[in-house]
């Protein structure tokens, strides 16, 4: 079996074997890899459990596979450029040789501070090259790491950090951001207030700044790498040992911690790296996630060290010093591949072509699109301006749960269509069903998107509370893996996304639970109640709507907005903040007092006169305060 498919045919003989001989199509990928020992078992799966296990018995390190396996041939090969926040700091690069070194010598030093094989770490850190060599280092020794994005606030952080009872924080003294200096280690200090697990910090220095260290807990990573080996061996692992917990939002309750394991998720991401993105050898490759969430790990660090490839990270914004900034580092180091966000091709889009003219953007060869719908306008857009009409687009379809992309054009080989993710990836099955769970045959047709068979990188499952793994995803339908997503099939198959049917909204491509946000809203000392629902956005794809009930009516001004605007600040983050804050004076709820959030969606969206049946609500008159304070 081809690791990288080069034509439709291919694809289309692949996709069937796939289908019909799961097994022998797994086995053929991840022959492509090292394994220390090979597995005696493909494939045991049971979805109502949930227990998914692949290549079982199998025996690996996954930097093993994507640094030292390079050696040999590509040692003195980029494997990774660093673009600074500000255009005037020298860019950094690793050779795969320099990398294993930076990554032995972290490995080394965690292992020094007593970090051992399945321990966590949360990783907390802004977009410098250790937080690359943490998250590997981590991946080297065994320790599971949990990244988390270092835009939370301390009190996401303390929750993340408790939930998996990490040991080990690893994090800087601050971060540039635009124009901006944000502190990091004080929101760590914060949060390691309320986390008794936690011995021992790791802090990197990055700008200088002068930061509070409680001894003997704070290390400062300068310190610590002194004296250090340069080579650290790579600790054998388990296909099936967990490599990372990453947290996402659901539609009930705290961020559930996601867990994906060495051998499956190595074989996923770097075979879906090959074929999606269709890489060549020496080309580069540049993914603008942030690695604290699933894209980064996957298609800035895993997915392409996995093929050899030269990825880059990039510190800054889209926008600073000037809404130029990502078409100017793409024709400072000729970007070939480039991956991002429609909110943040929306916001360019926005900032006019001007900013794009000065720049050569010739070495394009591939443009992605990842998080969000992408509306048609912002696909055009992004063809014409960026790709000047000649580079592939792929539009990426996966989430945080299935560790890879699932459903997307192979750029060059399968169609590749406006707002449309296209077909699925070899090895995945979609299938879409009606509300009950039965499946919805034939093309043209909408439905609730779910899986019907295994993949290498499905979750296993959810920190600590399996259960709920198996409630989220599993429950829903008999014998079936469900998205949260609703889909179109078009008359030629492809897969359009629609977007969430559950209560998650996604925001410039991040995700919350509304009822995450509500209860971050509820803990102002001023609310008594509030529901949340999502609204269209013309940059963000969606906006965050409140609906907020207030102890005392007559505090219902622009202060208290600012006031509870802080409040979801301080316990998620700023991504997290309102755009939209309506005070009403009660909520419409049905006679047995669930919220009606269709209704609520209806106003958030303008739609006030098609609010459907609303006979069935306690208080209808509600309603029409709603409808006439709407904003
Ligand atoms: O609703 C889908 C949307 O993002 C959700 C997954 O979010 P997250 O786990 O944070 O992962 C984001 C990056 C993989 C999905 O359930 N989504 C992701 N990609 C697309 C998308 N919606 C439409 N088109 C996409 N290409």
């Amino acid at each position: 079996m081809k690791f990288q498919l080069s034509s439709l045919e291919e694809y289309q003989t692949a996709y069937a074997e796939s289908v019909s001989h799961p097994e022998n199509f797994w086995n053929a990928i991840a022959e492509h890899f090292q394994w220390r020992t090979k597995w005696n078992r493909t494939l045991e799966w049971n979805f109502n459990a949930p227990d998914v296990q692949w290549f079982i018995g199998g025996k690996l390190n996954i930097t093993e596979n994507c640094l030292d396996r390079h050696l040999a041939a590509k040692g003195d090969q980029t494997a990774l450029i660093w673009e600074a926040n500000d255009p005037n700091e020298i860019s950094k690069t690793y050779t795969y040789s320099q990398l294993l070194r930076e990554v032995s010598r972290m490995a080394n030093v965690l292992k020094k501070m007593g970090v051992q094989k399945g321990d966590r770490v949360c990783i907390y850190m802004p977009m410098i090259p250790e937080l690359s060599f943490a998250v590997l280092a981590c991946a080297r020794i065994g320790a599971i790491h949990s990244v988390v994005f270092a835009g939370f606030s301390a009190a996401s952080v303390a929750d993340r950090i408790n939930d998996s009872q990490c040991a080990f924080v690893l994090t800087s003294d601050g971060m540039y951001r635009g124009a901006k200096q944000i502190p990091v280690k004080a929101v760590v200090d914060e949060a390691l207030a309320t986390c008794p697990s936690v011995q021992k910090a790791l802090v990197v220095n990055r700008l200088n700044w002068p930061v509070v260290m409680a001894t003997p807990r704070d290390v400062w990573y300068h310190e610590a790498l002194d004296g250090v080996d340069d080579f650290c061996e790579a600790e054998v692992m388990d296909s099936e040992d967990p490599l990372f917990i990453l947290y996402t939002s659901g539609s009930t309750g705290k961020p559930k911690g996601v867990v994906h394991t060495c051998g499956g998720y190595m074989v996923y991401a770097g075979y879906s790296f090959a074929n999606v993105f269709q890489y060549r050898a020496n080309e580069i490759f540049w993914c603008t996630a942030d690695i604290g969430w699933v894209t980064g790990h996957s298609y800035i660090l895993y997915g392409p060290l996995l093929n050899g490839a030269t990825t880059m990270m990039f510190e800054g914004v889209p926008t600073w010093p000037d809404p130029g900034r990502f078409w100017q580092v793409i024709d400072k180091h000729h970007v070939n591949l480039f991956y991002t966000a429609p909110t943040a091709i929306r916001s360019l889009m926005a900032a006019g072509i001007d900013h794009v003219l000065p720049y050569n953007l010739h070495s394009l060869r591939v443009l992605g699109s990842v998080g969000e719908p992408i509306n048609e306008e912002a696909w055009h857009w992004y063809h014409t301006h960026i790709g000047k009409g000649r580079c592939e687009v792929v539009d990426t379809w996966w989430q945080t749960e299935t560790g890879g992309i699932m459903i997307s054009a192979l750029a060059g080989i399968t169609p590749s269509k406006p707002a449309h993710a296209g077909l699925p990836l070899p090895g995945i099955q979609p299938i879409l069903v009606d509300a009950e769970g039965h499946e919805i045959l034939g093309n043209e047709v909408e439905g609730y998107l779910c899986m019907r068979f295994p993949w290498p990188s499905i979750l296993r499952t959810t920190y600590g509370d399996h259960e709920r793994c198996r409630i989220n995803y599993f429950s829903t339908y008999a014998n079936l893996y469900f998205t949260g997503d609703g889909a179109r099939r078009d008359s030629d198959g492809l897969y359009r996304i629609i977007g969430r049917v559950d209560d998650v909204i996604n925001v410039s491509g991040h995700r919350f639970g509304t009822a995450e946000i509500e209860n971050a809203i509820n803990q102002n000392k001023k609310v008594i109640e509030s529901a949340v629902v999502g609204y269209p956005h013309d940059i963000k794809g969606q906006g965050i709507y409140a609906y907020i009930i207030l102890a005392d009516a007559t505090q219902g001004s622009d202060e208290t907005r600012d006031e509870i605007i802080e409040t979801v600040c301080e316990q998620i983050g700023r991504i997290a903040k309102p755009d939209k804050i309506q005070f009403v004076s009660g909520l419409p709820k049905t006679r047995s007092g669930k919220i009606m959030r269709r209704i609520l969606r209806k106003v958030a969206e303008g739609e006030l006169h098609a609010l459907g049946d609303t006979t069935t609500l306690l208080d209808p008159l509600v309603v029409e305060e709603i409808k006439a304070g709407a904003l």
